[in-house]
């Protein structure tokens, strides 16, 4: 597999959250998370961990990942603003405003324990944030701070 296109390893992609990084499309950028699945006790060969774009399908300059990890309860990506679920295996919206729409996936594979791009629509970028979002003028009402 080519270094280039390494994300992580497995372990770094969080068990209850997600794992924010940055793709580029010639001169643009997209978000996208790593969220894993569950364990495959049924001796299935898929791979461990999934691959979404980071933008909820209600209103989607909205992120799921505002760079420390989507909420995920009972195994679905909450979005924050209006409380969408998306399941984290299928990226389907099966409560909230958009329900029935299908998060953007993005092809991803492992390879000795590690996280790969393999959606040659894009390259690799970071790990993280695209960059591309101010905090100092991006925040939003449902900012915590927690
Ligand atoms: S923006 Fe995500 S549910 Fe409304």
């Amino acid at each position: 597999m080519d270094e280039d296109r390494r994300i992580a390893s497995v372990e770094e992609v969080p068990e209850d959250g997600t794992l924010l990084f940055t793709v580029r499309d010639g001169f643009d950028t997209e978000e996208v998370v790593l969220i894993r699945l569950a364990g495959d006790e049924s001796g299935d060969s898929s791979p461990p961990v999934a691959a979404w774009k980071n933008y909820c399908q209600h209103w989607t300059d909205v992120r799921l990942d505002k760079g420390s990890g989507a909420m995920v309860r009972d195994g679905e990506i909450v979005c924050q603003r209006h409380g969408a679920t998306f399941e984290r295996d299928s990226g389907y919206c099966d409560f909230g405003p958009c329900e029935g729409a299908y998060l953007e996936e993005v092809a991803v594979a492992v390879e000795d324990g590690a996280v790969y791009l393999v959606d040659d629509r894009y390259e690799f970028a970071n790990l993280g944030p695209s960059g591309e979002h101010d905090l100092s003028t991006g925040s939003r009402i449902d900012f915590s701070g927690t």
